[in-house]
């Protein structure tokens, strides 16, 4: 067994192999690898039963699709319609300032990656953003900016 594949029996062994466990083992890979491989893609399909390209949409679907090193910190912003409304542009322009970063980019320092994903499933508590495993929901601009300034402080 190669490592890829070692590592994708070790996720799946402590998420379970239901579908269901998918998004859990995606991020554990990314953590692992910092990105996604095409091998790790058809391993993981293969150990939970589905096809690779249902692996790659779901991966693709949610920005986990890394196949440049991302920051320390991978920050995703939901974009669907509901935290858009719910004012996700002011938070992406504070985020974005606050980094001196661009959507899609990572900044100088390698600390921060800065994505938009699709919804994450906390409408109700929108805009919402991912930081690496943590959702930090209700998301205001003074709230984003204690966030960062929290990080920063931490690392
Ligand atoms: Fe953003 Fe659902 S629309 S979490």
């Amino acid at each position: 067994m190669s490592d890829t594949q070692e590592m994708v029996k070790q996720l799946v062994d402590a998420h379970g192999s239901e579908r269901t466990n998918l998004m859990a083992i995606l991020q554990g890979v990314v953590d692992q690898e910092r990105y996604l491989s095409d091998e790790a893609i058809t391993e993981i399909a293969r150990q939970l039963d589905l096809s690779a390209a249902q692996v790659y949409g779901t991966a693709s679907f949610y920005s986990f699709l890394d196949t440049v090193p991302r920051g320390k910190y991978v920050i995703r912003v939901c974009r669907t319609i509901t935290c858009d409304m719910k004012g996700k542009r002011q938070i992406i322009k504070t985020l974005e300032n606050l980094l001196k970063v661009n959507i899609g980019d990572t900044s100088a320092d390698k600390k921060f990656t800065l994505l938009e994903t699709n919804c994450l499933g906390w409408c109700h508590k929108g805009p919402v953003m991912l930081i690496n495993d943590n959702a930090y929901t209700d998301l205001t601009p003074e709230k984003v900016k204690e966030i960062i300034t929290d990080i920063k402080h931490h690392s």
